[in-house]
């Protein structure tokens, strides 16, 4: 356990209401790729053509090339010891809530149940013309893009550039993160607003501030009180091998 590790392990003992705002980087270690580095998602399609509404509701059949790519991963992938411990901490009453950008699902896999998707989720679709909701799995991909009976496109309930936070994810992640007393950012570049405010948000509060990424944010370094500069898999092993053991003898 390395030095930022220990620090870690203190701030999160000492926390009453942690929570954690993850991104895609917290799931490179389960096999899915992120979207801003050298081989993310946006190195291979470009995100206007294929990530914005208006490129959907122009092309729906164009835009449905990276949505089936996505959901074909994210059908496969397990979680990693990142989610896990994440699971693990919301079990022992440590961690209230976990805001994610990410539409994979691993955290609900990984023991969590107390999960913002602040950017939406494949599990459900809808169609762009009529609104009407289907699961995913009533929804053929045998061609694309998948018809509603009204004749419109359907798409996965994931937000797309151009789209707004739907309304629940939105007030409950600020909700967590004003009452937050320290927040961990795992896997996120902090490039994209509003999910990029919310360590502010909790910072004006109060909280301390946890980065957990390999590599530089944009999240402003005065903003952290502690970077661990590791992949959330290491960071997480490193961290729960402790704090099983520390946990148990603080309850007992
Ligand atoms: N552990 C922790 N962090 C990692 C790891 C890892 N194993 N691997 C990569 N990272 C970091 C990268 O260094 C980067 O800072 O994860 C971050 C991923 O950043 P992005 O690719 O920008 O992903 P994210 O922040 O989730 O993007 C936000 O942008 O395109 C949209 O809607 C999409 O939800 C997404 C949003």
């Amino acid at each position: 356990m390395t030095d930022m590790d220990g620090r870690f392990l203190g701030l999160l003992l000492a926390s009453r209401y942690a929570v954690a705002l993850t991104g895609a980087g917290i799931s490179v270690e389960s096999g899915i790729p992120d979207f801003r580095s050298d081989d993310g998602v946006w190195a291979k399609f470009d995100p206007y053509e294929y990530g914005h509404i208006d490129s959907f509701r122009a092309d729906p059949g164009k835009v449905w090339k990276l949505l089936l790519e996505m959901r074909t991963l994210v059908e496969s992938a397990s979680p990693n010891q990142a989610h896990y411990a994440l699971g693990e901490l919301e079990r022992r009453g440590v961690l209230k809530a976990i805001i994610t950008q990410n539409v994979d699902g691993l955290h609900q896999k990984g023991g969590a149940s107390n999960v913002i998707e602040f950017h939406g989720s494949f599990r459900t679709m809808h169609c762009e013309s009529c609104r009407k909701s289907y699961a995913s799995s009533e929804v053929s991909l045998a061609k694309l893009p998948p018809r509603c009976r009204c004749g419109g496109p359907i798409r996965p309930d994931v937000v797309l550039f151009g789209e707004g936070i739907p309304d629940d994810a939105y007030s409950r992640a600020f909700e967590a993160a004003s009452r937050c007393d320290l927040m961990i950012v795992a896997g996120t570049s902090a490039s994209v607003a509003p999910a990029s405010d919310l360590p502010m948000v909790a910072k004006r509060a109060g909280a301390s501030i946890v980065e957990i990424n390999p590599n530089a944010s944009d999240l402003s370094p005065e903003l952290c009180d502690l970077r661990i500069i590791e992949t959330a898999g290491e960071a997480f092993t490193h961290i729960m091998k402790v704090f099983s053991s520390i946990h148990t003898e603080v309850k007992n």
